[in-house]
């Protein structure tokens, strides 16, 4: 396979190696990886994290299996463990979906050319709806986003970040806020990172501050990624997405999600039918990261940690995806069926 690097993620002269989430923003650690065990655990801890990265992580790990030598069956077993290690996010299934089909085609030495594709498909992607979204943002805009969906998230420029990057680089003046994103913190660990090397002015505040900030007119839209969107709009994201979406409603604010098609799952009817990760009881009792570790919470506080949230389509402004920007009424019409 060629050399294919990003921001978080590269394959140089046959070795694979993840920049490891957990340790930003304190320390750049980047781990090698080789077998399907230690992608897995890597992205279940989400030292490898975001829609988009995790479906190329699993088919460079696939594809430099195959170039190992790995038998056709081995690949088809490794590939389903892959598939099941995080269950909303539906570009991981798409990307072992298109690995599959390129292994019953042409075996093994397919893989590889097919992890290139989708490696570069989706630098593509990304470029086209930040495009897209960038023509959406006017000048001296003040906007909110949550999570993390930048390059640190996908192969290329990012999802609702990549629109940020582009609309910032044609010279637009921009005020992000950034929602810190309890319970893992993706918003003030890798956003307020990423803000800072794209020269993006920012203000971080915890999620609870959104609301305020909205009632007090200093926001003019909000910028969501998403994990899967379902045929009739409705998309799961980040836990806090649906309460920004409701608070957006609420002051008339803006509210977009920025995704690719890959993200579509035009087979979910609606949002009721996305599956939704459950997470460990640790980290909302107290949070782990390159700070170190810390539980606050009685060791037997009962727990309630579902990883996203559902927010309903009528609650969207906008679905910026790489082949165009739809509203409401288009998507009721059913053009996402069209996708995906
Ligand atoms: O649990 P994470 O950090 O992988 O969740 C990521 C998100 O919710 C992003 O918004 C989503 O994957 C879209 S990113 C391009």
């Amino acid at each position: 396979m060629k050399d294919l690097l990003a921001t978080s993620i590269r394959y140089q002269q046959g070795t694979l190696e993840v920049l490891d989430q957990h340790q930003l923003p304190h320390r750049e650690i980047w781990l090698p990886c080789a077998s399907t065990d230690a992608m897995i655990g890597m992205i279940q801890r989400l030292q490898i994290r975001g829609a988009p990265l995790i479906g190329i992580g699993a088919s460079l790990l696939l594809a430099h299996l195959a170039e190992q030598e790995a038998s056709a069956d081995q690949l088809r077993t490794d590939a389903e463990r892959l598939r099941a290690a995080r269950p909303t996010a539906v570009n991981l299934m798409n990307c072992i979906d298109r690995m599959l089909a390129a292994l019953d085609a042409g075996g093994p030495a397919a893989l590889p050319g097919c992890a290139e594709q989708l490696f570069e498909e989706d630098v593509e992607l990304c470029e086209r709806m930040a495009t897209l979204g960038a023509e959406l943002v006017g000048d001296g805009s003040r906007l909110l986003t949550h999570c993390n969906t930048g390059s640190l998230a996908t192969a290329g420029v990012g999802t609702a970040i990549g629109v940020i990057d582009i609309a910032h680089r044609q010279g637009k003046r921009l005020h992000v806020y950034v929602d810190e994103t309890r319970p893992l913190l993706q918003g003030g660990r890798l956003t307020a990172w990423e803000m800072a090397r794209l020269g993006v002015p920012h203000t971080l505040i915890c999620d609870n501050m959104a609301a305020m900030l909205m009632a007090q007119g200093k926001v003019d839209a909000i910028l969501v990624g998403s994990d899967r969107i379902a045929a009739n709009g409705d998309f799961a994201n980040k836990v806090g997405t649906y309460s920004l979406a409701v608070n957006a409603h609420y002051h008339k604010v803006s509210f977009y999600v920025v995704a690719p098609y890959t993200t579509v799952d035009r087979h979910c009817p609606d949002g009721s039918a996305i599956p939704i990760e459950q997470r460990s009881a640790s980290e909302v009792q107290g949070v782990s990261g390159s700070f170190g570790e810390v539980s606050w919470a009685p060791a037997e506080a009962p727990v309630y940690n579902p990883a996203f949230d559902v927010t309903p389509a009528e609650l969207v402004t906008g679905w910026i995806l790489d082949t165009g920007v739809y509203n409401r009424e288009q998507i009721a019409g059913g053009v996402l069926k069209t996708l995906g």
